[in-house]
């Protein structure tokens, strides 16, 4: 299944005279505009794709774009498939399988989430520096030993090579990062008071309610691993009266979006 969507997706960037993607970058809740910064792009809908789902999440267009960004072949998924949406994790981690099938070797994530850390403002971008997860483990089932072992490790799951050179390329750009831990939930529902408070007791910075289960599929098949949140809320057990919803969430993502791109751009251009 896997082969038959990589070969239908190599085709397709065969048949457009396209160089094969070095890197994948999947675009989160209202930061689908990176892939209007694709040079050459061709966008193929996830309709036309077989065994990809429709993504139905607000600020999610379901289009993956191959082109290039930073002077190297990209592939951008605009808009993912999340477990709340009802897609089972086999589902919503399809992609980044096909993607190693495809020889993609780095993988690069990007969500909107809730600042958990009192620090954090809205708009924000904070490199992950690990997770922790309240998500099923996509991996749960037969082990695919075709892609990777029964039991991956998770000490480096996002590359302190990566994480290394985006900092470089932050300083450059005169950009200031946070560096945090994100936390995942299935949602839909935003956590109450009391879980944003649990999340901070346990050491967490910013929560959302996708990217873990896409990275530790990625992490499972050996490939290298980026990920980046845009703080989009405050988290609502802080007092400023902020309820959350989502259109502010895209909102501000579009904002975070437009530096998020110039800060991938030049990480691509220096992998
Ligand atoms: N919680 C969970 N997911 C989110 C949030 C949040 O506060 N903001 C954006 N995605």
């Amino acid at each position: 299944m896997y082969k038959d969507t990589a070969d239908y997706i190599q085709s397709r960037i065969a048949a457009a005279g396209l160089a094969l993607p070095q890197a994948a970058v999947v675009l989160g809740s209202g930061l689908g505009a990176l892939a209007d910064h694709i040079e050459n792009p061709l966008a193929i809908p996830y309709a036309d794709i077989p065994n990809f789902k429709h993504s139905t999440a607000v600020g999610h267009k379901g289009n993956l774009i191959t082109g290039t960004l930073g002077g190297r072949p990209v592939l951008a998924m605009q808009g993912r498939f999340h477990y709340y949406e009802g897609y089972t994790m086999q589902e919503v981690t399809l992609p980044v399988r096909v993607f190693a099938r495809m020889g993609i070797k780095t993988l690069l994530v990007s969500n909107a989430a809730g600042a958990v850390n009192p620090d954090y403002r809205v708009g924000d971008l904070m490199v992950i520096t690990d997770h922790i997860s309240f998500m099923p483990n996509p991996l749960i089932g037969p082990n695919r030993d075709d892609f990777g072992p029964r039991f991956p490790d998770m000490t480096d799951v996002y590359s302190p090579r990566l994480r290394r050179l985006a900092d470089e390329a932050a300083e450059g750009l005169g950009l200031a990062l946070r560096h945090g831990v994100y936390v995942a939930g299935t949602g839909p529902a935003y956590e109450t008071p009391a879980e944003y408070r649990m999340y901070r007791t346990i050491g967490g910075d910013a929560c959302g309610m996708s990217t873990v289960p896409e990275v530790i599929v990625a992490r499972h098949a050996g490939m290298e691993v980026f990920g980046m949140s845009v703080i989009t809320n405050q988290s609502a057990d802080l007092g400023n009266g902020t309820v959350n919803d989502g259109d502010d969430v895209v909102r501000a993502a579009d904002a975070a979006a437009r530096q998020m791109t110039g800060l991938f751009s030049t990480l691509i251009a220096r992998m």
